[in-house]
This record gives C-alpha cells, sequence and structure tokens, in this order.
C-alpha cells in the first residue's frame, strides 16, 4: 500500500474513536442483539418466579442481565459472589445494597428484628453508605437478618430484583452455603432473585439434580453465543466509522476465527479497527496478521497456562484446537490424541471445562477452546 493513502487516512480518521469494547459489561450501543432474551428475563421479573441465568464465562450475563433491567423502575441489587468474602461480608453487602435504594427512615423498623444491629454511616456529598458490622457478629445470623431486611423492604416498597453474580462460587463463601441460602430465600415472596453463573456443569449440579437445595427454584435460560448475521452487520458498521472500503470479508474472517463469541469478537475487531483506519485499501491478509500479532503478545500468560497442564489435559486441549471437536468419545479421537481410555477424556472435558479452558458450544454441537487466540497458539506450537 502506498505510504500517503496510509497518512491521508490517517489524518482523517484520527477524532474517531473505536467502537468496539471488550472486558467491561456492555449497555450502551456496544450491546446487540439478545432482544428476545431481554424480553424473556422481563417476562420472568415480573412474575413471581426466579431466573438462573448460564453461559460460558464472557458470553454476556451480566451484561444482559443489566441491559434488561436498566430501564426497570424496580431496585436492583447486584452481588458478584466471587467478590464476597464471607457470611457477614455477604450480609454487609447485602444491607448496603437495599439500604442504596430504600430511604432508612421507611425501613428503620426491620432493624429491630436484627440480632445485631449494624453500624450504617453516610456520607452527605458523595450520598454513598458505608455498613459496617461488629467483628463478633455470628455471620450466618448477619446474614438471615440482612436477607430479612431485604424482604421487609420488598413488603413495604417497590419489590427488589436481586442479582447474584457468579453463583457457582456461593459454596466459596461459607460451608453448606447453598443449603442455607435456600432455606431463607424460599420463604421470601417480595424478591425476585437472578442467579448468574459460568461454570455450566457446576450450574447443573446446582439446578438440575434432584438432590440439589436450588433444584427447579427457577426458570432456566442458557445464554447461547451472538447469532452471525447480527454480529455482521454490527462489525460492519463499525468499520464504516474507518474505513470506505468493503468489509464483508474481514467481518467474515472475524467470525469464522472467533465463532461468534461475544467477547472475542469485540476483542479481535478492536485490534483489526486500529489497523484498519490506517488504510485506504485494506490487505487480504490484515486479519491474519492482527490475529498473529494479538496471539504474540499474548505468548507470555498462555506459556504459563500451558506449563501447569497435566499431559492429558495437553493432549487435549492441542486434539481440540486442530479441529477434532466432535466425537471426542470415539476410539478414532482416542487414537488421534494418544489418551488410553474414554474415561480419561471424560475426566479432562470436565476439568477443562471447570476451569474454563473449553466450552461447550450448545448452538455448534461442539467442544472448543474457550479462547480463540490460545487456540491459535496452540496450533502455531505443533
Ligand atoms: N449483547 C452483546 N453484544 C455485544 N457484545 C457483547 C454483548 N454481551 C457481551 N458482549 C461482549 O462480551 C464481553 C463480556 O460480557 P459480560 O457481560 O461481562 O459477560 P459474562 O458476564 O458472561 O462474563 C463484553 O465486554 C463485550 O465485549
Ligand atoms: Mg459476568
Amino acid at each position: 500500500m502506498c505510504i500517503f493513502a496510509k497518512n491521508l487516512a490517517t489524518v482523517f480518521m484520527a477524532k474517531i474513536e473505536n467502537p468496539f469494547r471488550f472486558g467491561s459489561v456492555v449497555t450502551d450501543s456496544s450491546f446487540i442483539d439478545r432482544q428476545d432474551k431481554i424480553k424473556f428475563v422481563l417476562d420472568v421479573m415480573e412474575s413471581g418466579n426466579h431466573l438462573v441465568l448460564i453461559a460460558p464465562r464472557r458470553y454476556g450475563k451480566t451484561s444482559l442481565a443489566l441491559k434488561a433491567t436498566e430501564g426497570i423502575k424496580r431496585p436492583v441489587i447486584n452481588i458478584n459472589l466471587q467478590n464476597v468474602t464471607d457470611e457477614a461480608d455477604f450480609a454487609r453487602q447485602l444491607i448496603k445494597g437495599t439500604l442504596h435504594h430504600y430511604p432508612l427512615k421507611k425501613i428503620k423498623y426491620a432493624f429491630t428484628h436484627f440480632a445485631v444491629v449494624p453500624t450504617i454511616s453516610s456520607d452527605p456529598t458523595s450520598g454513598s453508605i458505608e455498613v459496617s458490622l461488629a467483628p463478633t457478629v455470628r455471620g450466618d445470623i448477619a446474614l438471615g437478618d440482612a436477607f430479612g431486611l431485604v424482604e421487609e423492604a420488598g413488603k413495604s416498597g417497590p419489590k427488589p430484583i436481586i442479582i447474584f453474580d457468579e453463583f457457582q462460587d456461593a459454596e466459596d463463601i461459607a460451608p453448606n452455603m447453598l443449603k442455607k441460602l435456600r432455606g431463607i430465600m424460599q420463604l421470601q415472596s417480595h424478591v425476585n432473585y437472578m442467579l448468574l453463573g459460568s461454570q455450566e456443569s457446576m450450574m447443573r449440579e446446582i439446578f438440575e439434580k434432584k438432590k440439589s437445595p436450588f433444584y427447579h427454584f427457577g426458570t432456566l435460560l442458557h445464554l447461547p453465543g451472538i447469532p452471525e448475521d447480527e454480529f455482521m452487520g454490527y462489525l460492519q458498521s463499525g468499520f464504516a466509522l474507518c474505513y470506505k472500503g468493503e468489509t464483508s470479508e474481514i467481518s467474515k474472517q472475524i467470525l469464522e476465527f472467533t465463532k461468534c463469541h461475544p467477547y472475542y469478537t469485540q476483542e479481535l475487531s478492536f485490534y483489526v479497527w486500529n489497523e484498519l483506519k490506517e488504510y485506504a485499501q485494506a490487505p487480504a491478509d490484515l486479519v491474519e496478521k492482527v490475529i498473529q500479532s494479538a496471539v504474540s503478545r499474548k505468548d507470555y500468560d498462555y506459556e504459563r497456562l500451558w506449563a501447569r497442564l497435566s499431559n492429558n489435559n495437553k493432549k487435549m486441549l492441542k486434539a481440540l484446537a486442530s479441529g477434532l471437536t466432535s466425537s471426542i468419545y470415539t476410539k478414532e479421537f482416542l487414537l488421534a490424541t494418544g489418551i488410553n481410555a474414554a474415561s480419561t477424556v471424560r475426566g479432562c472435558v470436565k476439568r477443562l471445562l471447570k476451569d474454563g479452558f473449553i466450552i461447550n458450544d450448545e448452538t455448534r454441537k461442539e467442544y472448543r477452546v474457550e479462547d480463540p487466540f490460545f487456540q491459535q497458539w496452540l496450533k502455531n506450537l505443533f
């Protein structure tokens, strides 16, 4: 490409912002599709039921939950269970979330039921509320009180929606947490819950196993990737901001690589946009080059991940990366991978799913390496 064309394009595009977003929750114009899912979420929230939202990491669960509840005139309390350190901290966060939406004077009476009343302070300039519990307080009792508070608040005011994100981590908060939570939550009738979880197998254990305390607790929603045609339109209009040429081939190559995974599609598109804006006429191998340079930037992290894997897990990932994504329990698969038994394959799949290395893509009916850049890194290895 001639240097002059490249520089001229750069001058014109200097002020335009890259429209692709990855890493944080999206609820603005970077949020696409999911209209039917938003409606489903709202229908469940308007009923007396609870919602259980399951999808692999970075598929857009949190974004969907926040987008769906964004315009709703009800208090939304959002707690990520990954950030909860113990039962007392859980109680503290729940009380704080409740006080954020319901004026203290309206729900003051509910604190009279507390075994130990928390200390509440507010910053009049920022309006933020801080809650602390005496270090001697028993966490389980404080937690019961906190759930009682939010139920009372829902009784006297608008019914709250409580989002527990990364719900599969509940058991890490305290022993028997699921059983305790179920015991409390099933007695409430003035709260709607949205329970979000990433680890498909654990979420299924929690909500679909008969002996689990949360068996049939709420309506299940499995969130798929974003349909290719939705992404095509979005990518092309994003690229049109910085590039006048044809971008359908570029968009197709991106989606082929990411398999429409929401996060990785936004990530790769972000990198491609930054390159594309430099050109008046993009080279045919632009996407490929962008992928390879992203993979080399991530090399250090991938090397560390790889070093910690067992040999069988390495064999499994290598096979999946090379395209052997379906029929993984067949003799041919064992022969191709060098793994000695189907039961070992099963063990590897369970472990790799749990650790987020692979996903079970129900739309495409295949197990796949979760991160397409890591998949490319694996391909480069062999
Ligand atoms: N509806 C959507 N449209 C476009 N991109 C999305 C959408 N939902 C999620 N993403 C992309 O995926 C990333 C992860 O979304 P997030 O809601 O944090 O996923 P999760 O909660 O499942 O881990 C976002 O930063 C964004 O890049
Ligand atoms: Mg999330």
